[in-house]
């Protein structure tokens, strides 16, 4: 066989949202897609923001010199300037250019970074229900994801990261606004994380993935992580925030207190070289330090996910409105959540089983679908719950 036996079987469990998603496409051809409501990929299909396309247009269109060339592997240094000193304001911690490099995204920032720190059979701390592909990031490097669950309100559950801790531990990743569940870890968690982290016999880093920082609701303010925890690597990009995740633009932010901060910075300026990705996309990198404030429109996503939470409310679901990122964990009427996906799917509405964020009992709905699709959506979901109960 051509493909390794670890690949094929990486992909046999890794394909479950884009089966869905693939099966969405099947669905339209058969019976229109007007019939189909397709909540599966985190796909943002707003604009992205004026201020970002007009920063575009004007760099193309300037084209000054250097603008396509290879730069420093970390990225263009005046880019991660600009960027170090917003971080400072923001957080409060000295960030300068030397602990910012640019990546391919924030898959690629992760990447990058478990790269540069995973011996064989590290071990990374994960709590549940998470983003699906950490698993393969840390087993790219050999590495050994260990899960731990959260609370029922999906909260961290401190002690029971504590108790995972071992002499292998190198890294927890925190994924906060929270992909699949929306959920937003408060200050005192992180302080208490920080604590723990503090007594370990030796420097456990926290990966901070933040690519839904900007998608908070109802006033909420997700804390700085690097302001709390000392051996902070935020990973994050402009996927979501601007609507471009196919430009495939991020960073790293190493904070200046994690022990060997420096030593990291360069193990990944090389690394992010040698996976292949050489450097950053050079015009996003100066597209980023064009429009430093642009953030999405919230208020569309407010709209939809209320829209959806009050409609399935309305229909006898129990629902738990996310505080940020832009998905409904939603708990399934009945405890199997493949065969509720099924009766959705009979429906014509596409859903993903909290299963294949290792979290039975619950679907994943992206908002990332138009208001028109979140409207007309709603009297499938309510035929679905009758159906599921007879
Ligand atoms: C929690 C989380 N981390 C990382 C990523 C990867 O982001 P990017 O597309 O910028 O690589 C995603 C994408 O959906 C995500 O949801």
């Amino acid at each position: 066989m051509i493909v390794s036996e670890s690949v094929s079987r990486q992909i046999e469990s890794a394909s479950w949202i884009r089966r869905m998603f693939e099966e969405g496409i099947r669905m339209k051809k058969e019976r229109g897609a007007e019939n189909i409501f397709d909540f599966t990929l985190g796909n943002p299909t707003e604009d992205p923001p004026e201020d970002v396309k007009a920063a575009l247009r004007n760099l193309v269109e300037e084209n000054a010199p250097g603008t396509h060339s290879y730069m420093p592997n970390a990225g263009f240094p005046e880019v991660r300037r600009n960027l170090a000193e917003t971080l400072k304001r923001d957080t409060g911690v000295p960030f300068t250019e030397n602990h910012i490099l640019m990546t391919v995204g924030c898959a690629g920032a992760m990447n990058t970074l478990l790269k540069a720190m995973l011996n064989p059979g590290d071990e990374v701390i994960v709590p549940m229900p998470c983003f699906p592909d950490y698993q393969f990031y840390i087993m790219n490097f050999s590495g050994k994801m260990i899960p731990v669950e959260t609370d029922e309100n999906f909260e961290l559950d401190i002690a029971a990261i504590e108790s995972k801790i071992t002499s292998r531990t190198r890294a927890i990743i925190l994924n906060s606004p929270n992909n699949p569940t929306g959920v937003i870890y408060p200050e005192a968690l992180l302080h208490e994380l920080e604590e723990v982290l503090q007594r370990a016999d030796h420097p456990i880093a926290v990966i901070s993935d933040e690519p839904y920082k900007s998608f908070v609701f109802d006033g909420a303010k997700c804390p700085e992580t690097a302001s709390i925890i000392s051996n902070c690597i935020i990973a994050t990009s402009w996927s979501k925030t601007w609507s471009i995740p196919g430009e495939r633009i991020g960073y790293l932010a190493i904070s200046p207190q994690l022990t060997e901060a420096n030593a990291l910075f360069q193990a990944c300026t090389f690394t992010n070289r040698i996976l292949g990705f050489i450097n950053a996309p050079a015009i996003w990198q100066l597209a980023t330090a064009k429009a430093p404030d642009a953030l999405p429109d919230l208020a569309i996503y407010k709209e939809k996910r209320d829209l959806l939470c009050d409609g399935l409310s309305r229909s006898g679901y129990e629902v738990r409105k996310p505080q940020g990122a832009f998905y409904l964990f939603l708990k399934t009427p009945i405890p199997d959540d493949m065969e509720f996906t099924k009766i959705l799917q009979n429906e014509g509405v596409l859903a993903v089983p909290g299963k294949g964020f290792g979290r039975s009992g619950y679907i994943r709905l992206s908002l990332t679908v138009s208001r028109d699709t979140v409207v007309r959506s709603l009297p499938f979901f309510a035929r679905a719950i009758k159906k599921s109960k007879v």
